[in-house]
């Protein structure tokens, strides 16, 4: 039997905790040193992932196959420079953030890859059980992701690989249907409260609503999901929403914003009424596409 690979992590939160669990389980590798910024939260990823020696920062990093770097997007190029002591030339080093490429890490002379699971790890144990199926956007020299790519499959991740040039555009991409799906709940939740409906009733209220909306935006193009008075060109009732939503002038601005990019979606519906009427109350300074000729 061969004995698994070392994998050492440099910032075990959220993320690299479950990482980490899910590889040592599956016995992909060995884990390694674990450091946290606190020698308190390093035993406290070591014991959630069962395995790996807990670092403070007086440790030194120890010569690893393999090494994470977990920490918040801001701190990684500095991780990578306290491990450049640990590393050869056969070292892989990758970290997970979804905006930054590989060379944010700005290391030489060793293998280096940016693997982005596209999975909210916003409760660890939770992650254990969901993880798989998850995509993980995936860039770096070839010998790293010969090595990474197999291992992300061995627990479940969807590979996928992607130009290091437009990882910003991408996680902008992944920001929006994820955080801001998040904001867009919210802002509806405060909008119902203003009416007099909140709490759970609110709740039961957009469920529905909006878990039918993603599956019919998940099942093909966009523009079929979208119906409501910007689909059905009512400038009446645009009208009185921002009317009503003047006492609420940050839901005001979001409705607007948001208002004249459902135009575009809206021109690629057949439809025989122009959507320059709305673009004008909206506030668009652009022609909205329109399909008024396609009746
Ligand atoms: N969370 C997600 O859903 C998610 C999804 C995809 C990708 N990512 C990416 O994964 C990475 C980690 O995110 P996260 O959400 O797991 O962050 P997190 O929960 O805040 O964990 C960050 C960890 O890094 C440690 N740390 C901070 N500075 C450090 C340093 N200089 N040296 C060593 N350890 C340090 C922290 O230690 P303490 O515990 O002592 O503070 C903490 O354990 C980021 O690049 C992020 O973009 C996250």
């Amino acid at each position: 039997m061969t004995t698994p690979a070392t994998l050492s992590i440099c910032g075990a939160g959220k993320l690299g905790r479950t990482l980490a669990r899910l590889w040592q389980e599956s016995g992909q590798f060995r884990i390694g040193q674990v450091f946290c910024s606190s020698l308190t939260s390093a035993r406290d990823a070591v014991a959630f992932i069962g395995a790996g020696e807990p670092c403070g920062e007086e440790t030194m990093p120890e010569p690893a196959d393999l090494w994470l770097i977990a920490t918040p997007d801001g701190a990684i190029a500095e991780a990578a420079r306290r491990l450049g002591p640990a590393l050869c030339a056969s070292s892989v080093v990758f970290h997970c953030s979804g905006s930054l490429a590989s060379s944010a890490m700005a290391l030489q002379g060793c293998h280096t890859a940016s693997v982005h699971p596209v999975h909210s790890f916003a409760d660890p144990a939770r992650s254990i059980g969901a993880f798989a199926g998850s995509y993980c956007t995936a860039e770096g020299d070839v010998e790293a992701l010969e090595r990474l790519l197999p291992a992300f499959r061995a627990i479940g991740g969807e590979p996928l690989t992607i130009d290091s040039h437009a990882k910003s555009l991408y996680h902008a991409s992944t920001v929006m249907a994820c955080n801001y799906l998040v904001t867009l709940m919210d802002s509806s939740y405060r909008c119902l409260a203003a009416a007099g409906i909140d709490g759970q009733q609110a709740r039961q209220l957009l469920a529905p609503l909006a878990s039918q909306t993603l599956q019919n935006c998940l099942g093909g193009d966009t523009s079929e999901a979208l119906t409501g008075p910007i689909a059905r060109r009512d400038l009446g009732t645009v009208a009185a929403h921002l009317q009503a939503l003047a006492e609420l002038p940050a839901l005001q601005e979001l409705y607007r914003a948001l208002g004249r990019e459902t135009l575009t979606v809206a021109g690629r519906q057949p439809h025989g009424q122009s959507l320059q009427p709305l673009a004008s109350l909206l506030g668009s300074s652009t022609t909205p596409p329109d399909h008024t000729d396609d009746k």
